[in-house]
C-alpha cells in the first residue's frame, strides 16, 4: 500500500470499540499489514498528560475548556503519530477522534455543532478518517458495562449519554459513506466478522 489508511473507532463508553480495534489489529497484522494502534485522548507523551486532566481532574472544567483540551491532544496526535504513519503506508487504527467531540461536546454538552466541526478541522489540518466505525448501544447496557468506577466523562449521566448516542447516529446519517454503524449488543465474534466485511466493502482493493 503506497499511502496508508486512517480508520477510527467511535461510540459511547462501554460500547466495546476497544476490544474490536484490538481484534482488527491482530487480523490485519496476521495478513501482513503494518498497523499502528492509537487513541484520543492520550496516545503518548503530552497527550497522556492531557488525558489525565480530562478524565481525572476533580475541579470545575467548563465545556469550552474541555473542547480545547481534546483539540490540543488531537492536534499533537495528528502531527506526531497519525500523519507520519499514514504517509509511510501504515494502517492507523484510532480509538476515538473528531466524531467523539461532535457527539460528546456538541450533542452531549450542547455546544454549537458547526463551530465544533470548524475547530476539529483546525486541529486536524483538514485530515479526515478514511473510514469510521460507530458501535451503537443503548445507554443502560453501556453504563452497566462501565460499572460503578466511573471517570469524569463517564459520570455525565443517562440523559447526556442518550444525546451522545443520538449524536453518533446523526453523524452516520450525514456521512454514510465514511461512517458505518454496528450493533454493539451482538457477540464479539459477530461484530468482528461484520467489521471485516464492511472494511472489504468500503476500501477498494483491500
Ligand atoms: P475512552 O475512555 O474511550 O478512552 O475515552 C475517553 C473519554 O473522553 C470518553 O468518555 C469520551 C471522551 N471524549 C470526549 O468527550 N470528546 C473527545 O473528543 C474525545 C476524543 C473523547
Amino acid at each position: 500500500m503506497e499511502k496508508g489508511l486512517f480508520i477510527t473507532f467511535e461510540g459511547a463508553d462501554g460500547c466495546g470499540k476497544t476490544t474490536q480495534l484490538i481484534l482488527l489489529a491482530k487480523a490485519l497484522k496476521a495478513k501482513g499489514y503494518d498497523v499502528v494502534v492509537t487513541r484520543e485522548p492520550g496516545a503518548k507523551g503530552l497527550g497522556e498528560k492531557i488525558r489525565e486532566i480530562l478524565l481525572n481532574y476533580d475541579g470545575d472544567v467548563s465545556s469550552q475548556a474541555e473542547v480545547f483540551l481534546f483539540l490540543a491532544d488531537r492536534a499533537q496526535h495528528i502531527d506526531v503519530i497519525v500523519n507520519p504513519a499514514v504517509e509511510k503506508g501504515k494502517i492507523v487504527l484510532c480509538d476515538r477522534h473528531t466524531d467523539s467531540t461532535v457527539a460528546y461536546q456538541g450533542y452531549g454538552r450542547g455546544l454549537d455543532i458547526s463551530r465544533i466541526k470548524m475547530l476539529n478541522d483546525l486541529a486536524t489540518g483538514g485530515k479526515k478518517p478514511d473510514l469510521t466505525f460507530v458501535f451503537d448501544i443503548d445507554v443502560e447496557t453501556s453504563m452497566e458495562r462501565v460499572g460503578s468506577q466511573k471517570d469524569r466523562m463517564e459520570s455525565a449521566g443517562m440523559e447526556f449519554f442518550n444525546r451522545v448516542r443520538n449524536g453518533y447516529l446523526e453523524i452516520a446519517k450525514q456521512e454514510p459513506q465514511r461512517v458505518k454503524v454496528l450493533d454493539a449488543r451482538k457477540s464479539i465474534d459477530d461484530i468482528h466478522k461484520q467489521l471485516l466485511e464492511l472494511l472489504k466493502f468500503s476500501i477498494n482493493n483491500f
